[in-house]
């Protein structure tokens, strides 16, 4: 399809929804530095480039739908991490929100550790170099096979979810001659303000051992007796997208509780807590994430209050973010395809993409923004729904939002704050080929997960 700016497209500023939306006050123009990862900027002639390179450019040779991820922003976000929580705090990076082997070559260069929570991610944190005593292997059914990758290979924790699995791990260990060191994850009840499929720490879920009713104490009992394990510590992750720190302190305190328990009653003192991830990114302007030293003070204030209160020493702390370090750095770049204007309601604006590159709007009503990218505009603001290309009503990108009215078929817009949980959940749905992620730093991009291909779905289908 052409990029050239289509010369009659609709005016819909004048018909919004009444009541409910109200055109935005700021230039559609502006870029939000809030939402748009560090190096992006609007060049002379309005277009929005990355890391010095023009989107028009990008899309021309990676093509759309595609991620384009910042690297340097991507470091930064690593370096602020690791110095807010300094030499004596460990920082995982959750791979879940986005894993390839050049992100695990950056976080080992930049010294974090990394949380994987399958044999896949296992696998390739191992093959691109990071050492295994810096992974923590998660999970609410690992299998007997990835239980023995891990300590085979020798990963510096396996964070224990059920009693089956204390057993399974210290079976496992002791076979192969070794001694585990885990942590037992924990839920403290702590209602989380977040989606519902995205809070863990109430105890109605399948994730960890419930703190409430003493089976945390039983756990740890049945770990400090049976060979093969080391247990470290007590793990807790309360949820996803939490911006409010009182659920991160309820948390801690009553880890602390436990581990002050475990001293009274086995006289060990456990030397570390892992706090989880959590932390909330902004996907809209409303949106009013924390930075990563108020968070570390906060959480480190309250471990040690808490500590000194029981008279333990202060454990080492570690978190572990996935949304707070990749979420931000990337953008998705889409090329607008149909354009359907309702008379009175909104104008439905389809991409490229859809769905299958962004779960996160059908699946959690995640909210995202978008800008038209390819040029600026003096257009009116028009309301829109940006919809996907998928045999789906629900296949909804971006529910409501404002782009100019002038928007017209070949115009490029992106979704910014879609580092996380989009590549690394997209789907073939409708056989659609997963998009390329593209890395950009100092003028240079470069694929670092590739388009998928026609062969690359034909291959898999052996019939
Ligand atoms: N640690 C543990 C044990 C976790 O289960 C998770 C996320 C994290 C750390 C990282 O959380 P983050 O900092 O990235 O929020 N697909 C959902 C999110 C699911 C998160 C699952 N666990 C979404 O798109 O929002």
């Amino acid at each position: 399809m052409s990029r050239s700016a289509h010369p009659a497209g609709p005016r819909h500023a004048d018909v919004l929804p009444e009541g409910h939306y109200t055109a935005p006050a700021t230039d559609l123009n502006v870029l939000d530095e809030k939402v748009w990862s560090r190096t992006v900027t609007r060049d002379d002639a309005g277009a929005l480039t990355v890391g010095g390179i023009e989107v028009a450019r990008l899309a021309e040779e990676f093509g759309t739908p595609a991620y384009f991820l910042d690297e340097s922003d991507f470091r930064a976000r690593c370096r602020a991490w690791a110095d807010a929580f300094g030499p004596d705090a460990d920082v995982f990076y959750a791979g879940k929100a986005f894993l390839s082997r050049a992100v695990v070559r950056w976080l080992t260069e930049e010294g974090l550790n990394l949380d994987v929570c399958s044999g896949g991610e296992l696998a390739t944190a191992l093959d691109a170099g990071m050492p295994a005593d810096r992974i923590a292997f998660h999970g609410n059914n690992k299998t007997v096979a990835e239980i023995e990758r891990a300590v085979e290979a020798g990963v510096g924790r396996i964070v224990l979810d059920s009693f089956q699995e204390i057993v399974r791990v210290s079976h496992i260990a002791q076979r192969l001659g070794t001694r585990q060191r885990v942590q037992i994850r924990v839920t403290v009840g702590v209602e989380a303000h977040t989606h519902e499929f995205i809070a863990t720490a109430h105890e109605d879920q399948k994730f960890g051992i419930a703190l409430a009713d003493g089976q945390a104490a039983e756990a740890v009992r049945r770990a400090l007796t049976l060979d093969g394990l080391e247990l470290i510590g007590i793990h807790s992750h309360i949820g996803s997208q939490i911006f409010d720190m009182a659920g991160f302190e309820v948390s801690a305190r009553r880890v602390v509780q436990l581990l002050a328990a475990v001293r009274d009653e086995h006289g060990v003192e456990l030397p570390e807590i892992d706090l989880g991830g959590g932390l909330g990114i902004a996907y809209t302007s409303e949106d009013d994430p924390r930075e990563p030293h108020e968070i570390a003070k906060a959480l480190s204030d309250i471990v040690t209050r808490e500590c000194e209160a029981a008279g333990l020493a202060t454990p080492r702390i570690s978190v572990e973010p996935g949304r707070a370090i990749v979420g931000p750095t990337a953008f998705t770049l889409y090329e607008v395809g149909t354009i359907k204007p309702l008379e009175g309601l909104r104008t439905y604006v389809s991409v490229d993409g859809g769905m299958s590159d962004n779960i996160r709007t059908a699946l959690y009503d995640a909210e995202y923004s978008v800008a038209l990218v390819s040029r600026s505009s003096d257009a009116e603001p028009m309301l829109v729904r940006v919809v996907g290309k998928h045999c789906e009503s629900g296949d909804i990108v971006v529910k409501d939002a404002f782009l100019p009215a002038d928007l017209a078929p070949g115009d490029l817009i992106a979704v910014p704050a879609t580092g996380a949980y989009c590549r690394s959940m997209a789907s073939n749905y409708n056989h659609a080929l997963r998009p390329p992620v593209v890395a950009v730093r100092d003028g240079r991009a470069h694929v670092i997960v590739r388009r998928e291909t026609e062969e690359d779905l034909l291959r898999l289908d052996v019939g």
